[in-house]
């Protein structure tokens, strides 16, 4: 309604920007749907009387318009042009989701676990925050790079290495999982605090491996083979795909290069044996990017995968979605890289707020340290502990139902925003989770089956707007391109599942509001074509956040 609105703006005063126009809902229904009362703002601009503006922009509206009081534009929404709007956006291919993203390349970094460990429910956040960002842009035909940036290079791979050689058994060897990394990480570090001989020896491994010794870099290699193999599981599950696997080690070779071009620019300078850049002045703090050893660090390899993903993609954008405890990385890089010239590139962290289980915070100590793995299994048994109560023991559709919980149990908060997981409210039938929207998709299935009609194919008699709650949901229906847009530009898959989750109360009341079967034949077409588009709606929603939508629940 905006957009049209300010189109009108534009054609009635040329060369101007209307860009701030809003249209508001009517404050009495008798004044009609919506109202804009900018007009009045315009007139000192425009050197014109409001209600001379307002009436310019009243003739030039598709739709029923009256100018009140000093200048305000009452607009009044006409069935006619809802069925219209409806309909074009019934037969577009993206449901009315503008294109704007046609040949802009985007890299998306998300996910992005660190290797040899197991991914816990810490992990859920950055990867279905990413997923969803990944999908909506994708929806806006952007050219999007999913790339997992691995943390799969470091100190931990000196005391991996030791302990692989000394703390597993050879079956444990021999049938390497992540599991038994983890275990013998935990054991070798723990060897490494009490004995300066082990960590001599880890240290050690460590360089040999960076020298390229072959046996190191076998097992290296495999440590991380064995570690994707279990995201992958996990992904799978999730419905998450990468278009790279990336991780820290790719950037290694690069770190030199990066160190001396700081220096060549005078932006890094020695300070206690180490080489950092100071960016205090501008509050910031200070970012070593070669440590007093030698070694390399995040922000470092931070800045060699800018310069990489440039030359290589030349983005227009590179978006990072990781926990806010890393806002000062972030800041900090981004602000070295725009000196290093990387100008052209906009790089934009999303950060996420932590997740806490069932009002308790998560951490190894308090022993809640709860495996991805194992929350999803528990959210699918109890699916399936429900689905078995309704005499419905479907393992498919409870991985269906499971798996969409938890996701939107995350998804529907903004992810800036920390959370608290809590299986009543991610489960609740009733309230605002996966499964009741997931429900209210599967009712209009089964209502179009009750109908004998098609799920989909909308027919040719038009769409129901003329009671209260019909032409209510059919402006909700209408702003959906503009929400999956203010979604990508905000960065928050939460703003489309707010809406998804509005659309179906206003589903509900229509539905508890018309009678659709027993309605005479014509209204009965238009309303269960109403129920289809808001079915299409609501799928496609959902998709974007990466949640199926079974047909039978
Ligand atoms: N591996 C890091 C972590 O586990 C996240 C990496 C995010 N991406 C990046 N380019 N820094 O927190």
């Amino acid at each position: 309604m905006d957009a049209l609105v300010q189109q009108a703006f534009e054609q009635a005063f040329p060369g101007e920007d209307f860009s701030f126009v809003r249209v508001l809902p009517a404050t009495d229904p008798k004044f009609g749907d919506f109202q804009c009362n900018d007009a009045l703002k315009l007139a000192k601009k425009l050197k014109l009387p409001p209600r001379a503006i307002a009436e310019k922009v009243a003739a030039l509206l598709p739709l029923k318009v009256e100018v009140a009081g000093p200048g305000f534009l009452n607009i009044t929404v006409t069935g006619d042009w809802l069925e219209g709007r409806l309909s074009e956006m019934c037969a577009d291919a993206h449901l009315g989701v503008e294109q704007c993203g046609k040949g802009r390349k985007v890299v998306i970094d998300y996910s992005s676990p660190n290797a040899a460990k197991q991914m816990h429910i810490g992990h859920i956040r950055s990867t279905v925050i990413g997923s969803a960002i990944d999908r909506i842009f994708r929806a806006l035909g952007y050219d999007v790079i999913a790339d997992n940036h691995l943390g799969d290079w470091g100190t931990q791979f000196g005391i991996l290495i030791k302990g692989y050689r000394e703390c597993l058994n050879d079956s444990e060897r021999e049938n390497l999982t992540v599991a038994n990394l983890e275990k013998c990480y935990v054991l070798s570090a723990a060897k490494a605090k009490e004995s300066e001989d082990w960590k001599d020896e880890c240290r050690r491994e460590l360089v040999k491996l960076q020298q390229g010794d072959e046996e190191n870099l076998g097992l290296w290699k495999r440590f991380i083979d064995i570690s994707i193999g279990e995201f992958e599981r996990m992904y799978a599950k999730l419905g998450v795909k990468f278009d790279t696997y990336r991780g820290e080690s790719f950037y290694n070779p690069m770190m030199p290069g990066i160190v001396s071009r700081l220096e060549e620019m005078g932006l890094a300078k020695e300070s206690e044996g180490a080489l950092i850049v100071d960016l205090s002045d501008e509050g910031l703090g200070v970012a070593i990017v070669r440590k007093s050893d030698g070694g390399y660090n995040y922000t470092t390899s931070d800045l060699a995968c800018v310069k990489s993903r440039v030359e290589e993609y030349n983005p227009e954008r590179i978006i990072y979605v990781t926990d806010d405890r890393q806002q000062l990385h972030f800041k900090q890089f981004f602000n070295i890289a725009a000196k290093m010239g990387y100008t052209g590139v906009q790089l934009v962290h999303v950060p996420f707020g932590l997740m806490s289980y069932q009002g308790k915070a998560i951490s190894t100590r308090e022993g809640n340290l709860i495996k991805l793995d194992d929350l999803l299994a528990e959210s699918v048994k109890r699916c399936l502990a429900t689905l078995s109560e309704r005499g419905n023991a479907d393992e498919a559709l409870a991985e269906q139902i499971g798996y969409g919980a938890v996701k939107y149990a995350d998804l529907s908060h903004d992810p800036a925003t920390a959370i608290d997981f809590n299986w009543d409210k991610a489960l609740a039938l009733d309230g605002n989770s996966g499964p009741y929207l997931q429900y209210a998709y599967a009712r209009v299935c089964s209502l179009m089956d009750k109908a004998g009609e098609d799920p989909e194919a909308v027919s040719a008699a038009g769409f129901a707007t003329e009671s209260n709650s019909e032409k209510q949901l059919a402006l909700q229906l209408l702003k959906f391109p503009s929400v999956v847009r203010r979604a990508a530009e905000a960065y928050k898959p939460s703003v489309l599942a707010e809406y998804l989750y509005a659309t179906c109360q206003l589903y509900s009341s229509f539905y508890q509001n018309s009678p659709i079967l027993k309605s005479e034949a014509e209204l009965r077409s238009r309303r269960l074509n109403l129920c289809r588009l808001f079915g299409k709606i609501l799928k496609a929603g959902l998709a974007l956040l990466g949640i199926e939508t079974p047909s039978h629940i």
